[in-house]
């Protein structure tokens, strides 16, 4: 008998209201929205004005259960990939199970920024592989403008407030459900992308306020260089290695970090563009939240689909970076909310679109 498998049996996300565009953010800063489409595709971002990161996983995860009919109390672990917690402590989990009385559940928060999402993931479908429990909540949530200097433009332009939720049940169908990851860790690339202050490290101070410290440092271009390369090659090794082609891939779900990026990996895979998603263009980088986010919308629009072959791939602080396969097993639902309705029609052209704009500058693969 085959292992059992976990598979993703429920899916939420949530934006906050308020939108923050390239227009806004050239009052602000020495940008235009010019640069900022053509360097990395984004057009606006959501920013939480009141409240923190649980806030965000709390209607993620609402919209789950409300997707699903999955009751609060029958979720017995919850994994939060966050690099923007409440607190230090108690982890975001143990706030989140308080808000929305998930009473049977224990969890922790986990922390591997913009990989975090697929790293919890894999952690959340170990529980289901050795049979100890049936429901896993796992959630990518950041609130990034809590740690943006909007004072520096090299950061302040690519960050975004979001959570994406996916519940993991196990699956008896061999077919269907996670097959496979391949997860990478460098901490020579430490020094690239990082929050100096707040932590045992720097503690809290009057000079780490005054020098900035409890912000995003990014070395974009020595991250770029890498982040490039390494999400190619980390989605193109586990579909060989899974004997695979790019022509066996319907879904590409990649970290939505940079459009240049994301069509690098495209390219390196063989895939078509048809066959990737892509929402940097409304969200900006909201870090683990990105790609529960794609996921949900997508299959809220009737495009991701039961049966589909998916690759999910990220690269972060850290290092961290690595893929997932799985073959996507949950029904659509019968017609999308309002709120995503109004962007399922126009998924397809506005990618060919913004792909063109984009002018693509990517050094790999050309
Ligand atoms: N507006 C206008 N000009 C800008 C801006 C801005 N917002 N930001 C930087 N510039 C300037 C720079 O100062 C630089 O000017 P100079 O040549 O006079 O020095 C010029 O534009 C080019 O800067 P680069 O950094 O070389 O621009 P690049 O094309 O590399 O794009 C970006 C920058 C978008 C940050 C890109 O490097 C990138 O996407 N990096 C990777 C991000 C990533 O994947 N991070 C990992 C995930 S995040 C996480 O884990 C939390």
């Amino acid at each position: 008998m085959g292992q059992r498998r976990a598979t993703i049996t429920a899916v939420g996300h949530y934006v906050p209201e308020k939108v923050l565009t390239n227009f806004d953010l050239e009052k602000m800063v020495d940008t235009s929205d010019e640069w900022i489409r053509t360097r990395t595709g984004i057009r606006e971002r959501r920013i939480l004005e009141k409240g923190a990161t649980s806030d965000l996983a709390v209607e993620a995860i609402k919209r789950l259960f409300e997707n699903s009919g999955v009751a609060p109390d029958e979720i017995e672990v919850l994994i939060v990939a966050t690099v923007t917690p409440d607190m230090f402590f108690p982890s975001t989990a143990a706030v989140i199970q308080e808000k929305l009385g998930l009473k049977k559940a224990w969890g922790f928060d986990l922390s591997a920024a913009c990989s975090g999402f697929i790293y919890a993931l894999i952690t959340g479908a170990q529980f289901i592989e050795s049979g100890n429990y049936k429901k896993v909540l796992v959630v990518g949530a950041d609130k990034m403008s809590s740690i943006v200097d909007y004072t520096d433009r090299n950061t302040c332009v690519l960050f975004g407030d979001a959570a994406g939720a996916v519940l993991l049940e196990p699956t008896d169908d061999p077919e269907y459900g996670i097959i496979d990851h391949v997860f990478y860790m460098d901490g020579s690339g430490g020094k690239y992308l990082y929050m100096p202050g707040g932590g045992s490290l720097n503690p809290p101070s009057h000079e780490t306020v005054d020098k900035k410290m409890h912000y995003i440092y990014q070395d974009g271009r020595a991250v770029f260089k890498v982040a490039v390369v390494g999400m190619a090659d980390v989605s193109a090794e586990i579909v060989e290695r899974n004997g695979l082609t790019g022509k066996d891939i319907d879904w590409l779900v990649p970290h939505q970090a940079n459009l240049r990026i994301i069509t690098a990996t495209a390219e390196r895979m063989g895939l078509d563009l048809s066959k990737v998603m892509i929402n940097i263009d409304r969200y900006g980088n909201t870090t683990a939240a990105t790609i529960p986010l794609c996921l949900s919308e997508y299959w809220e629009c009737g495009k991701l689909k039961p049966g589909h072959m998916v690759v999910m791939s990220a690269f972060g602080a850290g290092y961290t970076w690595g893929a997932v396969l799985m073959r996507w097993s949950l029904p659509n639902p019968p017609k999308p909310r309002p709120d995503v309705a109004r962007y399922c029609e126009e998924m397809d052209s506005r990618r060919f679109e913004m792909v063109e704009e984009l002018k693509i500058k990517n050094e790999v693969g050309k």
